[in-house]
Formats: structure tokens, sequence, C-alpha cells
């Protein structure tokens, strides 16, 4: 199949989620299996940057509502993956973070930017831009490409069309004036379509007009059609229900293999698993705490929003530190996040250490060096740092949500008879389960033997993206029948 991969983020050239590893891991992963696939992605400033040096040809020119744009050549480093960047300098040549500008605000014309992304992924999936290509499917990933399949919608010969769902809270709210600067149809405005209570709804362009549509766990697609994870769209999510399903993320299990992972002071495997706390007294060492193997050390990595539970984290610190436990953070988000860990360092600089930005690096220290690894998500579509952590022998700590449902089992006396425990799991959504947790999980990390089990039970999955890969080739067949129907 020809497969047009519409997203705006994918490792290593712009990255500030999950959603760049599975965009990049994925269009990989389809490569493998055979298909003909083309990554199409903004050529924001930094993605100029990191392409130049392995070359770029500018392969189209053409004019796409009031802008001039060019289509640019490259391949994904480190992959074959063919990639399309959308070169519109007045839109996307910023500094820094695709949607925020250096204030942290999102920029202001954040819908045009994202509607001409939309735009190009519909004109190319259509053949409309002198590339000679015709796609068989259009996939596209999150708000920011979602108005691709509403566009598109009314083509005879259109390719049918996949939407993936990463996480639903974000969903391209803008006003009716910007509708209005679409073109759609105007019956378009509509509850049944991209209208959404009096806003413009760019993710219901993805979810309403797609011939399928996805989500990044099998717990996260159910916890979607509920009130309490569908934010207004579990009824339409419901009404979807048939053709909308969850399909795990894989990992990219070259970067993340702890046996081969040059950013560790030592590569470790199920076999050399006594090796892996040089990484954690290294990890020590290299942000001054008390260099000691035998302090439990609790690690955690990712965006400082609410959405990660960072709050009943900071509601814990106490938990941790009657319990003698180190807490070692790595992330970057909300300010008032950032100031409340900053001040928790100086008030606990023998327990905490927290490294406010984005640091590839650290983050894979922190896999290899940590004991247990924390995510108290509120809501976690899939989670990709469980996965990791799994395959690093770090054990992890989490709400029992979305992906982190899906992928870390509990322990308790039968999962350790069957050889399935890999971790902890808290059910109640509050601060105080994440308490009785970790009170729970820091003297089985004492009781070396147990928790010598937990890691290889984790070690011994396999989350390479084979499986899922083949669960999107059987959704592509299941859209192209869909599609050759209407
Ligand atoms: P989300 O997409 O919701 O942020 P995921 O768990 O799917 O969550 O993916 C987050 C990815 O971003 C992981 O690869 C994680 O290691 C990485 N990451 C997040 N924050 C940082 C950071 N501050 N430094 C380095 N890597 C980070
Ligand atoms: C989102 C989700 C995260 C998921 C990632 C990749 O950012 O928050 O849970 O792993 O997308 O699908």
């Amino acid at each position: 199949m020809r497969i047009l991969f519409a997203t705006s983020e994918a490792y290593p050239l712009i990255k500030t989620g999950g959603l760049a590893d599975v965009s990049s891991s994925l269009s990989r992963a389809l490569l493998a299996l055979g298909h003909d696939v083309r990554l199409l992605l903004p050529a924001y400033r930094d993605v100029l940057n990191n392409a130049c040096g392995i070359g770029l040809k500018k392969i189209a020119e053409f004019t796409l509502a009031e802008h001039q744009v060019a289509l640019l050549e490259t391949r994904l480093p480190g992959t074959r993956v063919k990639t399309w960047l959308l070169d519109c300098p007045a839109l996307f040549d910023r500094p820094g973070n695709p949607y925020l500008d250096s204030n942290g605000q999102a920029y202001a014309d954040n819908d045009r930017r994202f509607l001409l992304l939309a735009r190009a992924a519909a004109e190319l999936a259509m053949n409309r831009c002198g590339c000679n290509w015709r796609p068989d499917i259009l996939h596209c990933n999150d708000w920011q490409t979602a108005l691709a399949p509403a566009l598109i919608s009314a083509e005879p010969l259109r390719p049918a069309t996949i939407f993936t769902i990463h996480n639903l809270a974000y969903q391209g709210l803008y006003s009716y004036d910007s509708f209005l600067a679409t073109d759609l149809p105007a019956r378009f405005w509509n509850y049944d379509a991209l209208e959404f209570h009096g806003q413009f709804s760019f993710i219901k362009g993805g979810i309403v007009f797609a011939d399928r549509v996805n989500t990044v766990s099998p717990s996260y697609a159910q916890e979607i059609q509920s009130e309490r994870f569908g934010y207004g769209l579990e009824g339409l999510l419901r009404y979807r229900g048939a053709h909308l399903r969850g399909i795990l993320n894989g990992i990219n299990d070259e970067e993340w293999n702890p046996g081969t992972d040059a950013h560790l002071v030592q590569r470790y495997n199920r076999r050399t698993l006594t090796l892996k706390v040089q990484n954690k007294l290294a990890l020590q060492r290299q942000l001054k705490l008390p260099q000691d193997a035998d302090i439990p050390l609790l690690g955690f990595i990712g965006r400082l929003v609410e959405q990660k539970g960072i709050d009943w984290l900071l509601a814990s610190i106490d938990t941790l530190i009657t319990q003698n436990a180190q807490l070692v953070l790595l992330g970057s988000g909300e300010r008032v996040f950032e100031d409340a860990l900053r001040e928790l360092v100086q008030r606990h600089p023998q327990h905490i250490a927290v490294t406010i930005g984005y640091n590839e690096t650290l983050a894979h220290r922190i896999e290899a060096g940590a004991d247990i690894f924390l995510m108290p998500s509120r809501f976690e579509p899939c989670g990709l740092n469980q996965m990791y952590s799994l395959r690093y022998g770090t054990v992890p700590l989490v709400h029992r949500v979305g992906g982190l449902a899906d992928t870390v089992i509990d322990m308790t006396a039968a999962t350790m008879d069957n050889a399935t425990a890999n971790g902890f799991v808290f059910e109640t959504p509050s601060a105080a389960a994440l308490q009785q947790t970790l009170e729970r999980a820091l003297p089985i990390y004492r009781a070396r033997k147990q928790w010598r089990q937990l890691q290889l039970h984790g070690m011994n999955a396999d989350f390479s993206w084979q499986h899922s890969a083949q669960a999107y080739q059987q959704l592509y067949r299941e859209a192209l029948a869909a599609a050759r129907v209407l």
C-alpha cells in the first residue's frame, strides 16, 4: 500500500512528546512490512536545521490557500523513510517548540498553521501537487492533521482515511471565523460535523470523517467513550464505536535497548542485570545525590502538566522522604509545576534532583539508573516511558489508566505465581492511592529476590512495533474496503 502519514512531529527531526516517537517508529515498521510510506511534516526551523546535514531536495511548489509553499524531500535520519517537509516560512520558520512561542503561549495563528498542514495532506492525498504519487491511505494524527479527512470527504476516488487519537485532551478548538477561512461547506458547521458547542473543532474532522479511527491503546479506546475521559466527545466516539479501535504503541527497540544504549555508562541485559546498579551510582553522582546502591531511586520523566499526575507526586514527597528514597525528575511544562519542583529541591537536596528542560541523554540514564519509574498519570492514552522502563528492568509504578493499564501488571500473589507481575498499579485517582502504593512497593524493593523476578518479567516482554504495525495494516485494509463502498 502507498501510505501518506501526516503528523506534526517526528523523532529525531522534532519532538515534544510521544507522537514524535510513534510517527517515526510506526512509519519505519510499515516500511519494513513492504509498504511505500511518505511522512508529511511541517518544515519548522529546527526540522530544517536537523535535516540539512542529510540533504533536502525541492520536489514541488504550489499555492495552498493564499500561501506559496514548497515540498522538500529528505529521509528521516537513521531510516529509509521518505519524508516530505511542508515549507512555508511565514507559518513554520519559527524558533523552538512547534506549537508554543518562547513565552510558552500557543501561537495565535495555530489554526491557520495546521489548517495549512491539513490542506497539504489533502492535496497530496489527491495527487494534486505534481508529485506523481497517489496514496491508497491517508493516515492523520491528532488535531493538527485532523481536518484532512474532512477536506477530502466528498472527493470521488479519494484514498481511505485513518485518524489516530494520541491524546483527546488536545482538540484544536477555534472560532467560527476560523471555520469560515477553511472553504469547507457551510453544512459542516453543525454538531454532527465540525461544530463543537459553538466552536470549530479540528479533531472532529478526523473523528467524524475518517473511514477508521483509532487510539493508541485498547483501554484508552474504551475510556474515551465514557464521560470521565471523553471531554464531551464520548457520545460521538460511541457513535463511531464500530469503527473505533485501540492499537497499543510499540517502542523503538534499537533506540531503547539497555544492551546497546550509547547514552549509558554501563550497558546491561537480562543476563548481566547486576551491572544495572552502575548506572544508578553514576546517575546519583551526576545529579549530586548521595551515592548509595541500597537507597531506592525513583525516576520521573515527562511533560509537567496535570495529565501526568505531577500534583499527586508533589503531595507524596513526604512518603518518599520517610521511606528514605531518592527522586530524580526530568521534565518541562507548566510554570507552577516547574516552580514547585525547584522549591522542593531547595528543601530536600539530599533526596530530590530536578532537571527542568529536555534532555535525551539524561532520559536514557534515568531509565537505566532508577529502580522504580513513576507514572501516576490521571489519564494516559498509551505512554511510552513505562515500556522503556520494563525493557530496562526499572519497575514501573502507575495509575491503572489507558496504556498503563494495558502494559503494567500489578504485583500480587497470583501474578507472581503465574510470572506476569511486572510493576505496581493503583486504582483510585488520588495522591493517597499513590502513597499507599509507594508504601507497598518500597519494602519489596528491599526484598531483593522478588524484585529481581519483577524486573525479569518486565524485561521478557516484547514491545516492538511488529505486532502493532500489523494491526495498523489490518485497519488500513478495513478502511480501504469501507472507502470503496462509498
Ligand atoms: P506524552 O506523549 O504524553 O508526552 P509519552 O510517554 O507517550 O507521553 O512520550 C513522551 C516521550 O517524550 C518519551 O519518549 C519521553 O522519554 C520523552 N520525554 C518527555 N519529556 C522529556 C524530557 N524532559 N527530556 C527528554 N525526553 C523527554
Ligand atoms: C500522546 C499521549 C501518550 C502517547 C503518545 C503517543 O502524547 O499522551 O500517552 O503515548 O501520544 O501515542
